[in-house]
């Protein structure tokens, strides 16, 4: 048997149209799943899905949503089931962060759009989507992006490194609460990747440095090198495992 294999598997992935979350939607559609993907602009999570549909026909559904507003994440698993007849397991990826500098600085509005999208929307869609698997009663997996900001502080990222150590305990949280309903729920920290959200950093070539010199690997990763975990976390292979944080930075909070 295949542990890694999501053959019969209905994935939801939030923030699927670049970066992380479409390499992580490639990854699940190879290993067999159907994946729904969202993004805010309908045009480019069509084009993510397309691009998908036409190597694997029929195995991806775009929907257009933002992420941090309540009723989202029911339209999210409704059309997963309406479209897929279930969901198995629901990836929490989209996330945002407006605000770089000092957290003294930072102002309500900060504070109001990074904790509806990053702790608030990774809720509503763990809410939503372990209620159809408590429905459909063969367990699930819920997997939310955290990132090594909620494990020690994010230099000039203090709103989303506090709005992703809240992604962890919602993580741990929820493990617990959902143990007996055989829904495993675990976060993923990923460290420097190379995407649009994280040029700010890689393009100014003093940051970039830094990083990549206190980082063991002495590299920025790849969005593709991010999606092993998420194989490990949405399959089989990881039905003991529940409530764990599996950092994924080169070695960067090792040093
Ligand atoms: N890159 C890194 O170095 C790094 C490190 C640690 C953790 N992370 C985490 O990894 C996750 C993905 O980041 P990424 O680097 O892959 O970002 P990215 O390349 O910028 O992709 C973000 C994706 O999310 C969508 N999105 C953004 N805001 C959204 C919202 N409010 N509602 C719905 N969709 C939204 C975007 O599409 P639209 O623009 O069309 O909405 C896009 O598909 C995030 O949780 C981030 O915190 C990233």
């Amino acid at each position: 048997m295949n542990q890694f294999d999501l053959s019969n598997k209905v994935a939801i992935v939030t923030g699927a149209s670049r970066g992380i979350g479409e390499a992580i939607a490639w990854a699940f559609v190879a290993a067999g799943a159907n994946v729904v993907i969202t993004g805010r602009s309908s045009e480019r999570v069509d084009a993510a899905a397309a691009a998908i549909n036409l190597i694997y026909p029929g195995r991806a559904l775009p929907i257009a949503a933002h992420a941090g507003e309540p009723d989202s994440a029911k339209t999210i698993v409704d059309q997963a089931v309406t479209y897929y007849d279930r969901v198995d397991i629901a990836v929490n990826n989209a996330a945002t962060n407006p605000h770089f500098g000092p957290l003294l600085e930072a102002g309500p509005s900060h504070w109001d759009k990074i904790l509806d999208v990053n702790v608030k929307g990774y809720f509503y869609v763990c809410q939503a989507a372990a209620q159809q698997m408590i429905r459909q009663g063969q367990g699930g997996k819920l997997i939310n992006v955290a990132s090594i900001a909620g494990l020690e502080p994010g230099p000039m990222m203090g709103v989303y490194s506090v709005s992703k150590a809240a992604v962890i305990m919602l993580t741990k949280v929820l493990a617990v609460e959902l143990g007996k309903d055989h829904i495993q729920v675990n976060a993923i920290a990923p460290g420097f990747v190379k995407t649009k959200f994280s040029a700010a950093l890689w393009q100014n070539a003093t940051l970039a440095k830094g990083l990549t010199d206190r980082t063991p690997a002495g590299r920025m990763a790849d969005a593709k090198e991010i999606t092993g975990a998420a194989l490990y976390l949405a399959s089989a292979a990881s039905d003991f495992t529940t409530g764990a944080v599996l950092t994924v930075d080169g070695g960067y909070t090792l040093t």
